[in-house]
């Protein structure tokens, strides 16, 4: 009995120990409950993460430039499509400059590349919509098959079809490309790079002609490209692929699953003198829930100045 209880008389009642039957329902309570959560609730709780990063020698004209990085849709289902057209509202009301989308559109098959197109449309940014594709969207859904995956015909045809859909509806897809932003006489480079899995990432190709005092902003589906860019500059690379883990278990540890979960799981990291950010995405994967870790859109303010000496922000 604490101190204070026993001073003031108050009397400690006990509860009688818990019957097997009764432990066990408990327990099974509290599963259906979690997993209703997790396959209801939490896939909606869409939140918005809101960074400030400096980037060297960027020109004082994109001094505020906003960028709203998206990523991983994973349409397959209404719910689905949804979760993105919230995601999409939210990114308009930010007003930004660039809408980054590092791919995963669609989850399986032909059915939602029409989808991913009109949705798309939707989006509003003064210099557009840029997308790199996700191993989704080359159909490679397995680590360990993905040289098989990646060389099918039919599959190459997928990625023919998302790339023609996005482009009808605005978007600018990049594969191994570049493109500048202008300011003022002034010039930022976006760069898209193919994703790892594919077995098609060629930086060299991507960054062909650029010279290296232009900073860039890099696009890539998975965060492991980060080891692919060490003897490039890269001034802040956008990922997404990892879901954050999806399911935080065991005592809020992360179930995690691949070398890119458990390197680059999600949120800010410094590389290769600049910065990588993983976006915990924005729908789900194969497994069609989240638990402790929640969908998200981040909005990334740069300014002038040294990732090494100057602050940055992150604010959730
Ligand atoms: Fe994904």
């Amino acid at each position: 009995m604490s101190e204070r209880r026993r001073r003031c008389g108050a009397q400690v009642l006990r509860e009688p120990p818990l019957t097997v039957r009764r432990r066990v329902a408990r327990a099974a309570g509290r599963t259906w409950a979690r997993l209703h959560y997790a396959q209801h609730v939490e896939p909606h709780l869409l939140s918005i993460s809101r960074l400030r990063l400096p980037i060297r020698n960027l020109p004082s004209s994109f001094d505020g430039l906003r960028i709203v990085h998206l990523s991983d849709w994973h349409l397959h289902d209404d719910e689905s499509i949804h979760r993105v057209q919230e995601s999409i509202e939210l990114a308009n009301a930010l007003e930004p400059d660039l809408v980054a989308i590092t791919g995963d559109f669609i989850h399986d098959g032909h059915s939602k590349i029409e989808t991913a197109g009109r949705l798309a449309a939707h989006i509003r940014a003064s210099y557009g919509v840029v997308a790199v594709f996700g191993n989704h969207d080359w159909a490679v859904r397995s680590y360990w098959l993905r040289r098989y995956h990646a060389s099918q015909p039919r599959r190459r045809r997928l990625r023919q079809s998302l790339r023609s859909a996005l482009e009808s509806y605005g978007v600018r897809v990049l594969q191994n490309e570049h493109f500048l932003l202008d300011r003022s006489r002034d010039v930022v480079a976006v760069v898209g790079l193919e994703d790892l899995w594919s077995h098609r990432c060629d930086v060299e190709a991507a960054l062909k002609n650029l010279p290296p005092e232009i900073p860039r902003i890099i696009l890539a589906h998975n965060p492991m490209t980060i080891e692919k860019l060490k003897s490039y500059r890269c001034d802040l690379l956008l990922a997404g692929h990892t879901h954050g883990g999806q399911i935080k278990l065991l005592q809020n540890r992360l179930l995690a699953f691949g070398r890119a979960v458990r390197h680059y799981r999600a949120g800010l990291y410094r590389a290769n003198e600049g910065w990588l950010y993983v976006t915990t995405g924005v729908g789900c994967g194969s497994f069609r829930m989240r638990y402790g870790v929640p969908p998200e859109i981040a909005v990334i303010t740069v300014y002038p100045g040294d990732p090494d000496r100057d602050p940055y922000v992150i604010h959730r």
